[in-house]
């Protein structure tokens, strides 16, 4: 009882943690970079930020703890199941257009694509939650898919689906950075060695990022949230006793 007030109260400060950093980036967006449009200008480009905060972060994480809260435990695996991954499917979503508005925007005003670490390192972290999504899909709502897959998928996915959280969080915060160093260059009035008040901001997004992967992390690594799996013993009686009935 106490380690589930724990789990939720730990819980509310991962969707709190969540809903900043969206708030946080949105306002960056609006405030200092002149806001939102669809028109190819750099004013497209903001949209890039907010959608990938959103999705490779914020949307990711909290479809990652969702075995984790114990009122889904009594409930049908398979709802879950689906609820996790049309929840990731919606956050890969949000990152492929995430990831249009730039290259777009970069096409129309002749920037390069793909010469960043940034750029590399991102474009890696969507292709492989891209990959952990299909196989995930193969492997575990595939009602044919061979129990030898899933039982080997399943660390793969565990293992894969931490490392995707950490290349978000590392994408987003080098993408700030990245950002910061543009606009804030050595010949700008305010240079990024001044902090100006924008810098901070952002600076401090970056630290609520930071904050909300350490307690998705802290909410994955807690061995007593996981939801209880039937033991191999009653499995192997269910269908022992399954056979005798047919
Ligand atoms: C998971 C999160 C993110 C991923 C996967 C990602 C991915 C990418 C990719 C692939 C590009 C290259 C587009 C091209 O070459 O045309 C790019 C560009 C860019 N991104 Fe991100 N991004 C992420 C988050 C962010 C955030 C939060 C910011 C903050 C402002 C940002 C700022 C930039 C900037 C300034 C560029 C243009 C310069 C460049 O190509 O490196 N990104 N991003």
């Amino acid at each position: 009882m106490r380690s589930s007030v724990f789990l939720y109260a730990t819980y509310s400060l991962c969707v709190g943690l969540g809903l900043l950093c969206v708030l946080f980036v949105t306002y960056w967006s609006s405030h200092w970079n002149g806001g939102f449009a669809w028109d190819h200008s750099a004013l497209q480009f903001n949209w890039h930020p907010v959608l990938m905060v959103l999705g490779l972060v914020v949307v990711y994480g909290n479809a990652a703890v969702l075995y984790r809260l114990p009122f889904t435990w009594k409930q049908n695996k398979l709802t879950w199941k689906l609820v996790h991954a049309g929840l990731m499917l919606l956050a890969l979503l949000l990152s492929v257009v995430g990831l249009y508005t730039v290259f777009d925007n970069h096409t129309t005003i002749n920037i390069p694509n793909l010469y960043s670490l940034h750029s590399w390192v991102g474009i890696c972290t969507v292709a492989l939650f891209a990959l952990q999504w299909i196989l995930g899909l193969a492997g575990f709502l595939f009602p044919c898919s061979p129990l030898w897959f899933r039982g080997s998928l399943k660390p793969v996915h565990v293992w894969l689906g931490k490392m995707i959280l950490i290349l978000g969080l590392s994408s987003c915060i080098s993408g700030i950075n990245e950002k910061l160093l543009f606009t804030h260059n050595e010949s700008s009035a305010e240079p990024y060695s001044t902090l100006p008040v924008e810098a901070k901001f952002a600076n401090f997004l970056g630290i609520l990022l930071v904050a909300f992967g350490l307690v998705v992390f802290g909410i994955l690594s807690k061995n007593k949230w996981q939801r209880p799996e039937p033991d191999v013993e009653s499995v192997r009686l269910l269908q022992t006793d399954n056979n005798t009935r047919i």
